[in-house]
């Protein structure tokens, strides 16, 4: 029998789907608290054959990723994949690198050449910690006054994390954007997250609906996938005037709002790649 190790924070209702799906196929499943770890550097044993990693944390997650790969456990997904998804520069310079349209994208390390790198794009302009998610600390700039204002907060209220500065360019979106889900080499689900507000994540209040997978989708989503290592991924993909542009990937991907518009068994897909990867 197959054991999986499932590498969890919370039990949220995206983790009571997956291990629904892992219970009625029988799989064993060991349950690994972040929390709880305490990780040697010589093998442990944790009597599995591949681990799930869900857990809320990027540290931790990469963490505990870089020591089950050590350990020789394959994990879904890899050390590298979360290395890349989990930094948004990192993901932009991936993407740039295979040719997929992204929103221009600058890295400064001060102040004032974040200031020059906002006047340089024009505004408006996005600021984004390089690590976080469901929008956290997301803030469109409209002009000089307010990217000053945010600045400063950073400067003075700041972690480490913030004393780096991702800047884009102001994607203007059709009150909606799009999110998919790539699964192995292939996009199982996409949904439109739609929404007045400029950040449309559904944990913001955007409404997920139904989104086809049109060619042109299909090949970013496999595109991006294959330029950030694969496995099992989220993609925020953004209508431009020219056409899809990828905005960033997920790597500990949230689900549970997609399914019932969708119509797709998304857990399902997810255990049967975890199923085949542990085969391999
Ligand atoms: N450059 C941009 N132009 C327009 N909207 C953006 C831009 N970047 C982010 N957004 C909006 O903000 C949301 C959150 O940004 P995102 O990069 O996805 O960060 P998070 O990891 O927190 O989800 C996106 O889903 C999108 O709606
Ligand atoms: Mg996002």
């Amino acid at each position: 029998m197959l054991r999986v190790g499932f590498l969890y924070s919370k039990i949220r209702q995206d983790e009571k789907l997956l291990l629904e799906e892992m219970r009625k196929r029988n799989l064993e499943i060991v349950k690994i608290d972040d929390k709880e770890l305490n990780l040697s550097l010589e093998k442990q044993d944790f009597g599995i054959d591949i681990l799930l990693e869900r857990s809320v944390s990027h540290s931790r997650a990469l963490y505990a990723l870089k020591f089950f790969q050590s350990y020789g456990i394959p994990t879904i997904n890899t050390f590298d994949v979360a290395t890349v998804c989990g930094d948004k520069a990192y993901t932009s310079l991936a993407l740039e690198n295979h040719g997929i349209p992204t929103p221009k994208t600058r890295v400064a390390m001060t102040e004032e050449s974040a200031l020059q790198a906002m006047e340089e794009l024009g505004w408006p302009c996005v600021i984004k910690p390089v690590t976080g998610s469901w929008a956290r600390m997301c803030a469109k700039l409209n002009d000089k006054d307010a990217a000053e204002a945010v600045l400063e907060h950073k400067k003075v209220l700041g972690e480490y994390m913030h004393s780096i500065f991702y800047i884009q360019e102001y994607i203007e979106k059709p009150g909606r954007d799009i999110r998919a889900f790539v699964v192995g080499d292939e996009t199982i689900a996409a949904i439109y997250r739609e929404s007045e507000h400029w950040i449309t994540n559904t944990s913001r209040g955007a409404i997920a609906r139904n989104c086809e997978i049109t060619e042109e989708l299909n090949e970013i989503c496999l595109k991006t996938a294959e330029a950030v290592g694969g496995g099992v991924l989220a993609m925020d993909v953004f209508e431009g005037k020219e056409g899809l542009m990828m905005n960033e990937v997920n790597y500990t991907m949230e689900f549970k709002n997609s399914v019932e518009p969708t119509g797709v068994d998304i857990p399902k897909k997810v255990i049967d790649y975890v199923v085949e990867t542990a085969r391999k």
